[in-house]
């Protein structure tokens, strides 16, 4: 089990958007998969996506996440210890899926397939999912204009620092995977002791402390760029498609990857 995954759940309020989903995500995804009335599952524990469909499932492999961040089981929603891919659920069973961030969350290009092919597989014939992606963009922002945005006051958010950098820092074919260590290591070559950091932003000491869990980590997330995104989906589903996200900071490397049409 991933060592990140199993101690996050400690500091999740800490964590802001655009790592987590504001409610702009919620409204796109409602709207765009037609959530009310479906039979849906979550890839995830997600708290701000857990109230979406007529009844829900939410999958996710990190018994401590589950028991921190899911908001209760009841007649029409539960949350079960699962893997994204081998999905406890049967073929062709259910109207929609919703996940944030879920494919940079998988380690591989390898694992990202299986669990588009898992989607594609438990989603039935009309069945769609939307997935909101942590994109890299076109051109990569270099770590400088990162570093000059945060000494002059002009982040938001200390997230949006981590995912930036996350998606500026180089990672090789075809995983586009990087630890989450190097995220760490990156900002605290650009930050040192990040006094002048903190004082620029006006955030509170523990406002960073959910990324000193990245120190030594081995978990691993994937960065790629949407086009490689949109190719690895189009193998499992027929109709993919980009929609924004929102208009939150770093919404523009925040799309939602819509898929319609699975091939079964
Ligand atoms: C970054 S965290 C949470 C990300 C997401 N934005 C959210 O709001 O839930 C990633 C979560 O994905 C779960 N996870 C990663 N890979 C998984 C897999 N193959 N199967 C099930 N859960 C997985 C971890 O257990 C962890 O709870």
């Amino acid at each position: 089990m991933s060592d990140l995954w199993a101690n996050l759940f400690r500091t999740w309020d800490l964590i802001k958007a655009p790592l987590r989903p504001p409610p702009d995500v919620v409204g796109v995804l409602k709207r765009q998969i037609d959530t009310d009335g479906a039979e849906m599952a979550l890839l995830g524990v997600t708290p701000e996506l857990a109230r979406l469909g007529k009844s829900l499932v939410a999958i996710d492999a990190n018994p401590h996440m589950i028991g921190a961040l899911w908001i209760g089981d009841d007649a029409t929603r539960k949350a079960v210890l699962g893997n994204w891919l081998d999905l406890p659920l049967p073929d062709k069973s259910l109207d929609a899926i919703v996940g944030d961030g879920c494919l940079s969350a998988v380690t591989s290009e390898a694992q990202r397939l299986r669990c588009l092919e898992e989607m594609a597989r438990v989603l039935r014939p009309g069945g769609r999912a939307g997935i909101r992606l942590f994109a890299r963009p076109a051109r990569s922002e270099p770590l400088d204009a990162i570093r000059a945005d945060a000494l002059s006051g002009r982040v938001m958010a200390l997230a949006e620092i981590v995912l930036r950098s996350a998606l500026s820092l180089p990672a090789a074919a075809p995983d586009y995977g990087l630890k989450m260590s190097a995220v760490l290591d990156a900002i605290d070559e650009m930050f040192g002791d990040r006094k002048d950091l903190m004082a620029a932003g006006g955030w509170p000491p523990d406002a960073f402390s959910f990324i000193e869990l990245y120190r030594g980590s081995e978990t691993i997330c994937c960065w790629l760029n949407e086009a490689i995104h949109v190719a690895e989906a189009s193998r499992y589903f027929a109709d993919v498609r980009l929609v924004p996200s929102g208009s939150y900071p770093v919404a523009d490397r925040c799309p939602i990857l819509l898929l319609g049409s699975p091939r079964h």
